[in-house]
C-alpha cells in the first residue's frame, strides 16, 4: 500500500520537472511525522551524531568552514523502528522512476543537527568525483519556527533565489546535480531528514572512483 495516491506524486513531480524543485507543507500524515521525530530525539539523546564531512555515505572527507551539521546516517538493517520510512522511501524511489523515467536503484539517508550558529555553505549535491546522486529529499522537523531564528534554505535558481524555512513536516524534493543551494546561518537548534536518490546502489559509486 502506497501512502500517497499516484495524482498527488504527479503533481508534486510536474512543479520537479518544470523548477528543479518542489516545495510540499504538511507532508507526512501526522503519526508517522511524529514517528521520525521522536527517533530523532532519542538518537539525539544517545549522542548518536557526528560531526558532518563532504562527500557521502562511504566517501567523506572534513573540511572546516563549510558546514557545521551533525549528522547520524539511517541503516535499514539497524534502525528498524523506521520501517514505515523507508517503505515511502521506496515508493518515493518507484514514483521517480515511473512518472520522471529514473533509473533509481537506492538512497542513502541522514538526520541532521546544525546547533546554533551553523550553516552550510552554497554547494551543489552532486560531487564530482561520486556522480550518483540525482534527487535530494529533506523533511523538516521544527516546531515553532521563528523567522529570526534564520536557518532558512536558500536556493539559486538561473536568475533568482529563493529562501525556504524549516518547517516542521515540509518537505522539499530538488534535482541534486541542478539547484546549487545553502543553509543560512542558524541561531537555533535545526532538525532534518536529508537524503538522496542514486541511480546505483550506495557502494558502487565507491568502488567506480577508487578503482
Ligand atoms: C545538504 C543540504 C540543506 C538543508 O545536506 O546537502 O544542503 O536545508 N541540506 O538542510
Ligand atoms: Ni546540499
Amino acid at each position: 500500500m502506497n501512502i500517497f495516491t499516484d495524482d498527488e506524486w504527479v503533481s508534486w513531480f510536474d512543479t520537479l520537472s518544470n523548477k528543479d524543485y518542489v516545495v510540499i507543507d504538511n507532508f507526512l500524515p501526522t503519526a508517522l511525522y511524529s514517528r521520525i521525530r521522536h527517533f530523532f530525539e532519542n538518537k539525539l539523546k544517545e549522542d548518536a551524531f557526528r560531526k558532518s564531512a563532504i562527500g557521502s555515505l562511504f566517501n567523506e572527507q572534513i573540511i572546516e568552514g563549510v558546514r557545521g551539521d551533525y549528522i547520524y546516517w539511517l541503516d535499514k538493517n539497524k534502525d528498524t523502528d523506521l520501517e514505515f520510512l523507508f517503505k515511502l522511501l521506496d515508493e518515493t524511489k518507484n514514483m521517480l522512476n515511473r512518472y520522471c523515467y529514473l533509473s533509481l536503484s537506492d538512497y542513502e539517508f541522514h538526520l541532521a543537527h546544525y546547533p546554533s550558529g551553523s550553516f552550510y555553505k552554497r554547494h551543489l549535491d552532486r560531487f564530482n568525483n561520486r556522480s550518483n546522486r540525482m534527487i535530494t529529499m529533506i523533511l523538516y522537523m521544527n516546531e515553532q519556527w521563528q523567522e529570526e531564528n534564520g536557518g532558512q534554505l536558500k536556493i539559486y535558481t538561473t536568475d533568482t533565489s529563493e529562501l525556504v524555512a524549516p518547517l516542521s513536516n515540509r518537505c522539499i524534493l530538488f534535482r541534486s546535480d541542478a539547484l546549487e543551494h545553502e543553509v543560512l546561518l542558524t541561531r537555533a537548534d535545526r532538525y532534518s531528514l536529508t537524503g538522496w536518490f542514486l541511480y546505483q546502489p550506495a557502494g558502487l559509486g565507491y568502488m567506480l572512483t577508487n578503482s
